[in-house]
């Protein structure tokens, strides 16, 4: 079975959330598994340059974007025996950031066509092109109106993962003969509500739609979580599944980290949390001290995440509670102020650093005691999963993939704290019954065993694709 994996980012060549770390580790434990597996993305200007000297030119094509013939060079390299697949056009992809351009529609309808286009050229002809997101949701599109009759082409089955349901890409329909191309009677399948919506026609056209947890399946048929598609996506039910994401365990491994201040594993990790916690303290400006629980936060500051939660609460929580807040994350200037304010009323609780700092990320992650986590809606959630790998405890609603890899610990089982509703008084709960535990030495030492022994490697979720892809070309 051969798979041609399409995304507009992966790891190692470029990221900016969690598609590129799924991107760069579901196709090599596919490969892992036997199954062909090669990636397809964007010749980006802003890889770096150490990168960019391992990929070399094949061929170059011209590629349609409506009435227009675009040039369309095709690069290839080999990571940890992957095969990636680049397009380049520098007229669409010499960009100084990845997305956020006026013309964002265009460039990645170019991607999606070009993903067809280059089959011919490369020697890899897929029984299964699996796309993922807004950015490549028009391939399905192309495959079903322009390729799926052509006999080269037959055959071929296509799979399309959300990832985020908020971003659907949706733009104004003069956009169908512009710049996508389509027919008068194909029209239909890219309008929804009066709009161009990439993602409603990926719905539509593919052969199966899957997202990132099993809880988020189910979620995205609601209204409240599924911005506007859920009535399309009830419709279409039957092809829709979903599969929890895993996490990269050889990046993520707290007996190799380069960047944590000491390495650890389930079998020590008194002293190495220990140091860790140390360290994470005197970096961030806080009272080191061994006996005040820490509690760790790495997300984008925006409301989805419940970052409006925090803000709630902190106040009342921190003026009244001996515990210490080490935040990373940048997003929502209201936010980024909230808790630079917070950090002047009360310097010995609360540390916050904002931007994107990686290496930090990782000092958080094997440096805390808990990890609040409390997302309005989290499709899968990488976080939960690396902290519990470090040994820190999550946090976390009950929401999609929080749902699926965090269970409460009440019953003396479980790996974290959740909550259900979205409150923030609910909230406050789940972190005290967090600071509580963390007191009680013999439960606690327990809890990080459980949480560092979850298995959340990325082989079951690859075998429930292969099930999945199986299923498909029966
Ligand atoms: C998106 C989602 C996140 C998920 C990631 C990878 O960023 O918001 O929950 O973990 O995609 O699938």
């Amino acid at each position: 079975m051969k798979v041609l994996y399409v995304s507009s980012e992966a790891l190692p060549y470029m990221a900016s959330g969690g598609l590129g770390d799924v991107a760069g580790s579901l196709p090599q434990a596919l490969r892992k598994r036997l199954i062909g597996c090669r990636v397809v993305m964007p010749l980006y200007d802003t890889i770096k340059q150490e990168l960019k000297d391992t990929i070399t030119f094949i061929t170059s094509i011209s590629v349609p974007v409506a009435w227009r013939r675009q040039y369309c060079g095709i690069f290839q390299a080999k990571h940890k025996g992957v095969i990636y697949y680049f397009i380049d056009n520098q007229y669409y992809f010499k960009r100084d950031t990845i997305y956020g351009h006026f013309d964002d529609a265009e460039r990645f309808t170019f991607f999606s066509r070009a993903v067809l286009e280059i089959l011919p050229y490369i020697d890899f002809k897929p029984d299964i092109i699996h796309c993922n997101d807004w950015q490549s949701a028009l391939t399905p599109v192309f495959y079903t109106t322009m390729y799926a009759k052509d006999p080269w082409y037959q055959g071929i089955k296509t799979v399309f993962t959300i990832h985020n349901i908020q971003y659907q890409g949706t733009y104004g329909m003069d956009l169908i003969g512009d710049v996508v191309g389509l027919k008068d009677e194909d029209a239909h399948i890219l309008e929804y509500d009066g709009d161009v919506n990439f993602m409603k026609g990926a719905i539509e056209c593919a052969d199966m739609v899957s997202t990132v947890s099993p809880s988020y399946a189910n979620e995205i048929l609601d209204p409240w979580y599924s911005h506007g598609l859920d009535t399309i996506l009830r419709q279409r039910q039957w092809k829709l599944c979903g599969i929890l994401n895993g996490i990269d365990v050889e990046n993520y491994n707290p007996e190799t980290d380069q960047f944590i201040f000491d390495n650890f594993d389930v079998d020590h990790y008194v002293g190495g949390k220990k140091y860790n916690k140390k360290n994470l303290q005197e970096q961030m400006g806080l009272p080191v001290r061994a006996d005040v629980p820490l509690i760790g936060i790495v997300s984008r500051l925006v409301s989805h995440k419940g970052l409006d939660l925090i803000k709630g609460i902190f106040d009342e929580f921190l003026s009244t509670t001996d515990v210490q807040v080490a935040i990373l994350g940048s997003g929502d200037w209201q936010y980024e102020n909230y808790f630079n304010e917070l950090k002047a009323r009360y310097p010995s609780k609360i540390a916050a650093r904002i931007g994107f700092v990686p290496e930090l990320a990782r000092q958080i992650y094997a440096g805390a005691d808990l990890f609040l986590m409390p997302s309005k809606s989290e499709p899968c959630g990488l976080s939960q999963m690396v902290a519990l790998r470090y040994g820190t405890i999550p946090i976390v609603r009950e929401t999609g993939g929080l749902h699926d890899s965090i269970t409460d610990s009440g019953d003396g089982k479980g790996n974290g704290f959740t909550f259900k509703t979205y409150n923030a008084h609910d909230m406050l709960d789940a972190i005290k019954r967090g600071i509580e535990a963390y007191y009680n030495k013999d439960h606690w030492n327990e809890l990080i065993v459980r949480a560092m022994e979850c298995d959340n490697s990325w082989g079951k979720s690859a075998n429930e694709y292969i099930k999945m892809y199986r299923n498909l070309l029966k």
